[in-house]
């Protein structure tokens, strides 16, 4: 055998030989050991990790009113299609952001909001009329009010700017 051999060569005593043999096994088997709790603890951390923080669909979940969280592996192409276009603003908040300058004033001579007497005639305009005056501009009001707001957004805006003033 192979032990004896080496036995034979080094001039160990039988039993000293062995007993070092016996030791280097005892080594590698720890060694496998050791590797395999590393990698069992590494699978545990990931693991709790994942119980702790969640998957990542549900960290998204909970990003969510922060914003999109668009994470590997995930299917966000709608939801970045959809953030790209910008959530559409109510008429409310497009009167509010250009609009008031002139209509809550009157300012350039602006029918003001509220005031059924200033607009007059107007009210009995449809509202596609009054959107399409109010894209395209009229007298001294601006294409859109000077805004680059949707046709929807001006429409809604036009609505709430009219049904107020009714
Ligand atoms: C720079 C001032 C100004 C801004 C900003 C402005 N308007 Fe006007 N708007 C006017 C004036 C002035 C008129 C009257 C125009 C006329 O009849 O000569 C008018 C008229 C209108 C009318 C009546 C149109 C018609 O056909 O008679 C509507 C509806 C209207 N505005 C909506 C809006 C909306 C909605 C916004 C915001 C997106 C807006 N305006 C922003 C000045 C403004």
């Amino acid at each position: 055998m192979l032990g004896k051999g080496l036995q034979a060569l080094s001039g160990w005593p039988e039993t000293d030989y062995l007993e070092v043999v016996r030791v280097k096994q005892r080594i590698q088997v720890t060694r496998i050991l050791t590797a395999a709790a590393v990698l069992g603890l590494g699978l545990m951390v990931a693991m709790q990790a994942q119980a702790r923080f969640g998957t990542p669909e549900e960290i998204a979940e909970r990003l969510k009113p922060s914003g999109e969280l668009c994470l590997e592996g995930m299917e966000c192409g709608a939801a970045a299609a959809e953030v790209a276009a910008g959530p559409a603003m109510s008429g409310e908040e497009v009167y509010a952001s250009v609009c008031a300058a002139c209509h809550d004033t009157g300012a350039a001579g602006a029918p003001r909001k509220g005031d059924t007497a200033a607009w007059g005639d107007r009210l009995n305009k449809s509202l596609d009329d009054l959107t399409a005056s109010t894209i395209n501009g009229l007298g001294a009001m601006p294409p859109r009010g000077g805004s680059n707001y949707s046709d929807e957004e001006i429409r809604d805006a036009v609505e709430f700017l009219v049904d107020a003033s009714r």
